[in-house]
C-alpha cells in the first residue's frame, strides 16, 4: 500500500487515518501489508527504526539519493506485524508541511510525489528481486500515488520483475487531482506520447488522477453513493467521462473507523470517559468543552465543528446563517483551519458572538477528540463528501450528526422520520439541498428534537450501538484483491 498520509506519521484529513487502519485490519485478518509512506520531517513514534536500503533514481539525468527506513508495527498476536517503509529525500519531504506551507502548495509537488512513486517501484523490485518475496498487489491511494500505475503499464521494460503486480486506485477525493503544467511534463520521465487526451493530458495540463484512473487495474472509492456521484457532471469534477468509460466501473466501500483510538471508553484525550450504558462522562465533557472554548458553562446544546476550511465543506453555508443561530439558545465550538479567508471569516464572527461561539483555527488532534465528545451536535454541511469520518466519529461518541445527504454521509446517517424514530434506527439529521435554509431548517429540526429527551437518547444510542470497525470493508477489500490477482 502506498499513500502519501497516515497516521501517526503525517495528517492532514480522513485519508492518514484510513490508510493505517485499513493496513492494520488487512494484518489482522491475516495479509501481509507492507505501507509505503514518504519520509516526512517529526515522524518519531514508539517503534524501533532502521535502514534497509539505499539506492538512487535517476530523474532528469540527475541522480537522486533515496533511503528506505523500516518499522515493523504490531498488530495482534496472531498476525505479522504491518511493516512500514519510509521513503526519505529530506530535500523534498523533510520540510515544515505535508503538501503546503502558509496556504501556498509547494511548487515542487509533481518532483516530490513523481519521485516517491518512481521509489515506491523501486522497492517493490527490490523486494521481488533481492528478497524473493511475492507481492501481489499495489494499493494506490489519491492523485500522490496515482502514477504508479502508469509506470508499470508504460515502463514495462523497466518494471519487468513487477508485470504480475495488480494496482488498485482508491479516491478518497476527486477535489484534488494533482494538475500540473505541461512544460513539466519531462520531469516524470514517461514518454512524451502519454501526455495525450487518453492518458495523463487534461485541458492541456497534465492530471495525475486521470492517469490512474486510466492505468489502475481497478478503481476504487470510500462509499457507494461517492462511487455513484462521481460519474456525473456535477460531482466528477471533470473527470466523469473517464471515470464512466472504465467497463468494470467504480467500486465503492465504505471507510470504518479504528475502533481503538476512538472509543469514548478509552480514549486519553477526554476529561472523563463513557459509554452508551452510562453517559455521565459525555456531560463532562461537554463542560470541559465550553471552558476549552471560553464559553460559558450553560445548559444549551452545544453544536460542534470539526474539519478541513474549504469549499468541500460547505462551513461557508454556516457563515450565511450565523445571524440566525445566534438568535438561539445554543453554542458553536468549531475547530478547523484551511482556506485563509474563511478563517478569516470565521474569526470575525467569533469575535462578534464571543459568547456564543468558540474557535480554533489549526490543527489539533487532542481537541478534535475533545470536540466529538463534549458537543451535542456536529455539523458537516458538505458539498460532497466521498466518505466523511468526523460523522462516524460523531455517531461512535453520542453526538447527533446533521449532514447533507451526499456521498458518504448519505450512506452512514440514518435520517431522522416518523420510521426510523419507530424503529430506533434513527441516528442523525440529513438535508438535500446545499443551501443555507436547508441547513438552518434542519439545525431547527435538531434542536426541538434535542428537547424530547427520550427521543434524543434513542438516536445518541443507536449511532454509538453502530458497528462502525474496519472489519467489514477490510474484507470487501480482501476480496477485490483475491479477484484481482486471480484475473
Ligand atoms: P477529510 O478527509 O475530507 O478532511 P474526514 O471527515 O474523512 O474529512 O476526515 C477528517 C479527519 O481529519 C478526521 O479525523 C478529523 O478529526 C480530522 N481533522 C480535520 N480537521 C482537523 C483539525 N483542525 N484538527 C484536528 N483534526 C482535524
Ligand atoms: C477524503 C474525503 C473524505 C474521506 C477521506 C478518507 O479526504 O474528503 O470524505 O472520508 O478522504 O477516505
Amino acid at each position: 500500500m502506498a499513500a502519501s498520509e497516515a497516521v501517526p506519521y503525517a495528517k492532514t484529513g480522513g485519508l492518514a487515518d484510513v490508510v493505517t487502519a485499513l493496513a492494520m485490519e488487512l494484518s489482522a485478518l491475516g495479509h501481509r501489508v507492507t505501507l509505503l509512506l514518504p519520509g516526512y520531517r517529526g515522524q518519531a513514534t514508539q517503534n524501533a527504526r532502521r535502514e534497509v536500503m539505499r539506492f538512487s533514481i535517476l530523474v532528469m539525468q540527475t541522480k537522486t539519493e533515496v533511503t528506505v527506513e523500516e518499522e515493523l508495527v504490531p498488530v495482534t498476536e496472531a498476525s505479522h506485524p504491518l511493516r512500514v517503509f519510509l521513503v526519505r529525500y529530506d530535500p523534498y519531504f523533510d520540510r515544515p508541511g505535508i503538501y503546503q506551507e502558509d496556504h501556498h502548495d509547494y511548487p515542487d509537488n509533481l518532483d516530490r510525489f513523481t519521485l516517491f512513486c518512481r521509489a515506491v517501484l523501486h522497492v517493490l523490485r527490490a523486494l521481488t528481486e533481492v528478497q524473493g518475496e511475492a507481492v501481489d498487489l499495489l494499493h494506490l491511494h489519491d492523485w500522490q500515488t496515482a502514477l504508479c500505475s502508469v509506470y508499470l503499464k508504460a515502463l514495462p521494460g523497466e518494471y519487468k520483475e513487477l508485470h504480475t503486480i495488480k494496482t488498485l486506485l482508491t479516491i478518497h477525493n476527486l477535489g484534488y487531482q494533482g494538475i500540473f503544467a505541461a512544460e513539466e511534463f519531462g520531469k516524470t520521465g514517461l514518454p512524451p506520447s502519454l501526455f495525450s487526451p487518453s492518458a495523463l493530458e487534461y485541458y492541456g495540463s497534465i492530471n495525475c488522477l486521470k492517469g490512474g484512473i486510466i492505468c489502475a487495474d481497478a478503481v476504487s472509492t470510500v462509499s457507494p453513493t461517492y462511487a455513484k456521484e462521481i460519474i456525473t457532471a456535477e460531482y466528477g469534477c471533470g473527470l466523469e467521462g473517464v471515470l464512466s468509460s472504465r467497463i468494470d466501473g467504480i467500486l465503492g466501500i465504505t471507510n470504518g473507523i479504528d475502533t481503538k483510538v476512538w472509543d469514548p471508553a478509552r480514549d486519553f484525550y477526554l476529561p472523563a470517559r463513557y459509554t452508551a450504558a452510562n453517559l455521565a462522562g459525555k456531560q463532562v465533557c461537554k463542560r470541559a468543552l465550553q471552558e476549552e472554548f471560553g464559553l460559558p458553562n450553560r445548559e444549551v446544546p452545544v453544536l460542534g465543528v470539526v474539519g478541513r476550511l474549504t469549499f468541500q465543506k460547505g462551513f461557508d453555508l454556516l457563515l450565511e446563517i450565523i445571524a440566525e443561530l445566534m438568535s438561539l439558545e445554543l453554542q458553536i465550538v468549531f475547530l478547523g483551519t484551511g482556506d485563509y479567508d474563511l478563517e478569516q471569516q470565521f474569526k470575525a464572527v467569533q469575535q462578534k458572538y464571543a459568547e456564543k461561539i468558540g474557535l480554533h483555527i489549526g490543527f489539533d488532534e487532542r481537541l478534535a477528540h475533545r470536540v466529538e465528545a463534549g458537543a451535542d451536535m456536529l455539523l458537516m454541511p458538505s458539498r460532497y463528501e466521498p466518505c466523511g469520518l468526523s460523522q462516524l466519529y460523531s455517531l461512535r461518541y453520542g453526538t447527533v450528526p446533521i449532514v447533507r445527504r451526499t456521498g458518504g454521509l448519505a450512506d452512514t446517517v440514518v435520517p431522522f422520520r416518523p420510521s426510523t424514530v419507530e424503529s430506533k434506527s434513527a441516528t442523525g439529521f440529513y438535508f438535500t439541498d446545499a443551501s443555507s435554509d436547508a441547513l438552518l431548517s434542519t439545525i431547527m429540526l435538531a434542536l426541538r428534537v434535542y428537547k424530547e429527551y427520550e427521543t434524543w437518547n434513542l438516536m445518541i444510542k443507536a449511532g454509538m450501538s453502530e458497528d462502525l470497525s474496519w472489519r467489514r470493508s477490510a474484507q470487501q477489500y480482501a476480496g477485490i484483491y483475491r479477484a484481482m490477482a486471480e484475473k
